[in-house]
């Protein structure tokens, strides 16, 4: 979503502002702005409607040696997006960028009747009310900031300057991340420490409640009561290859096939083959206390969600008396679902930001339930609240479209359900076969890459005319199902829904014509000859089948095949999806799509 930077030090701080917001641009935008000051506090601002390139056309005649700024890139919510939408707002001296929600921006709108509103945005509400309290100066701007915050309800990461201190920024955050980055003579904001990569690799995340008064040389942090924080400076771990193409014409692609090393990652020190085991320290759960959980909620969104879902088909095959509820963040938090006795909850987020997961969080530990993250984003919000967790490790995911996350979100959470199930005894020979296969998915999923993509990359060629896609599975293709037709939809706008094969005659089997593609994911199995038959029932009725399968003797007249070669068999589905990942991605290139940067969404969802 929106992302903010900062700068104040010895250097320009529009080559700052600008490099930063082009390493934010993956969260998604649509316009972009800049304020800088010079040293007797004279302010540039230049904002554009859409791409960060338009601000630095724009920029050409606006070049400035200024040291101190801040920059915006908006993901609209209030007003659409345009020049006088786009962030930084000006309030007389003051300027102000903000990431989140101000909810109650009408209540505070009204009371600041006398000022004359020049955007739609709440956050030109908020810049108000800052300068209402901040005049003329005299009173310090930190204090200006901490009265403002007292008054709004909602979320919030922002950052301020003013035309009568040209030597500070006042940052603070409730619920949207902003990381202080300190260097040489010189300190870095960000919403996301990727952009401080190249610049300093020390950092200190803010906590919720917390506002910092920074210069070149000094940080101090206070909460919104003035009671002074000292804070932990973290290394920044990420390095800046992580966030290349590395040769790529795609972060997607780049992130599709470095699914062997990322899921490498994630398995690391945590399967031990020999005895057929896995150790997940992260959670920290005692043993007595795992022994006990009869319950395991699991709250994620999009992705996070599918891998939810398909863990929980995965947990409920070996630890047959525990029960594995997966809930989408968005409902669960406004629902009011009782949670058992002895339960514990998996909180799943790539970016460990997502809003409604964070609420949903946030929720949980009030009632006194145990909380495990399953994140990506060291040191995210979600990361930092949970009682435990187990990060998967896959280093930053730039693409829009989540791929190489839901691998090993998947995979880590079945190890938690190993984990459980080893605790309670779960005899060896259940479990075994589990962590053998686990233990292979990586070079698994290099051989069915490499195999895949070019059979893939021919086969979209037919499909491209189409703009319905029907994803068909049973047991836990189905989950892998509904994760396939988001990425279809998300990248290449193609109207793609996932249904359990046994639903089919239950209403969608009408949609079946010459407008609509059906991608049947058939995995070896139990069920194999029961979907084999509901692939006949879409055939008889003209259906146009892509069967992925790993059956050897796959003899069913389908219009197109895609084999999958693998030993792997109680996770062919994470190999499946593989296809549906290139699928997604070849048919968004065909059609000539961002595939990185998809229409209307943004990376990380911070708000509601
Ligand atoms: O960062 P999170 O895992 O919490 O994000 C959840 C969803 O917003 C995310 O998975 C989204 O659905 C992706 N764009 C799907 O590819």
């Amino acid at each position: 979503m929106c992302g903010i930077v900062g700068y104040v030090g010895k250097n320009k701080a529009q080559d700052f502002l600008i490099s930063g917001l082009k390493r934010l641009e993956y969260r998604g935008y649509d316009s972009a702005g800049i304020v800088t000051l010079d040293n007797d506090g004279k302010a540039t601002l230049v904002r554009a409607k859409g791409k960060i390139t338009n601000l630095e056309d724009k920029l050409k005649n606006n070049k400035k040696d200024d040291k101190i700024g801040i920059g915006h890139t908006r993901w609209a919510t209030h007003g659409e997006p345009s020049e006088k939408n786009a962030h930084p707002h000006q309030v007389d001296k003051l300027f102000l960028v903000h990431n989140g929600i101000i909810e109650n921006y009408k209540e505070l709108k009204a009371e600041l009747n006398e000022y004359d509103f020049k955007s739609d945005t709440d956050s030109e509400v908020l810049a108000a009310l800052i300068n209402s309290f901040y005049g003329d100066g005299k009173y310090p701007l930190t204090n200006a900031v901490v009265q403002a915050l007292k008054l709004v309800k909602g979320t919030y990461g922002i950052a301020v300057v003013s035309e009568l201190n040209p030597n500070e920024i006042v940052v603070a955050r409730s619920g949207s991340p902003l990381v202080i980055g300190i260097g040489h003579d010189e300190t870095l904001i960000a919403s996301d420490a990727s952009a401080l990569l190249g610049h300093t690799k020390r950092a200190i995340y803010l906590n919720d409640g917390e506002v910092a008064t920074v210069t070149a040389n000094n940080i101090e942090i206070k909460t919104l009561n003035a009671e002074p924080v000292s804070a932990k400076v973290e290394k920044i771990e990420t390095n800046l290859a992580a966030i290349q193409k590395g040769g790529y014409a795609h972060f997607l692609l780049k992130e599709i096939m470095e699914q062997p090393e990322s899921l490498t990652e994630t398995l690391r020190g945590r399967v031990n083959i020999e005895d057929g085991v896995v150790h997940l320290g992260g959670p920290g759960i005692p043993e007595t206390e795992l022994r006990r959980i009869k319950h395991i909620v699991i709250v994620g969104c999009g992705t996070a969600y599918h891998a939810g879902l398909l863990a929980s088909y995965y947990i409920e095959q070996f630890t047959p008396e525990i029960t594995v509820e997966t809930v989408i963040a968005s409902e669960y938090r406004y629902r009011q679902a009782y949670i058992p006795e002895d339960s514990v909850a998996l909180i799943v987020s790539q970016s460990g930001e997502t809003a409604d997961t964070l609420a949903c969080l946030r929720e949980i530990k009030k009632r006194g339930v145990r909380t495990v993250g399953i994140v990506n984003a060291i040191g995210s919000t979600i990361a930092r609240e949970v009682d435990g967790g187990t990060y998967v490790h896959v280093g930053p995911e730039i693409s829009v479209a989540s791929t190489k996350a839901f691998t090993s979100q998947v995979i880590a959470m079945v190890m938690f359900g190993l984990t459980i199930a080893q605790a309670k005894g779960v005899k060896n020979a259940i479990i075994r076969p589990y962590v053998t296969e686990i233990s292979k998915l990586p070079e698994a999923i290099k051989e069915v890459l490499n195999e895949a993509e070019g059979t893939v990359r021919k086969i979209v060629k037919k499909y491209v005319s189409y703009d319905h896609g029907i994803y068909l599975g049973r047991d836990v293709a189905y989950p892998t199902a509904m994760e396939g037709a988001l990425k279809l939809k998300e990248i290449a706008y193609v109207d793609a829904n996932a249904y359990a094969f046994g639903e089919l005659k239950h209403g969608p089997l009408a949609l079946i014509d010459d407008r609509f593609f059906e991608l049947a994911l058939l995995p070896e199995g139990e069920l194999y000859d029961k979907a084999v038959s509901n692939v006949q029932e879409v055939l008889a009725r003209g259906g146009h089948i892509i069967a992925v399968t790993n059956v050897d003797k796959f003899d069913l007249s389908v219009e197109s095949i895609i084999k999958i070669n693998s030993e792997i068999k109680i996770f062919a589905p994470l190999l499946m999806n593989l296809v549906s990942q290139l699928f997604a991605y070849y048919m968004t290139v065909e059609k000539g799509y961002n595939v990185d940067q998809p229409r209307n969404l943004a990376k990380s969802v911070t708000v509601e």
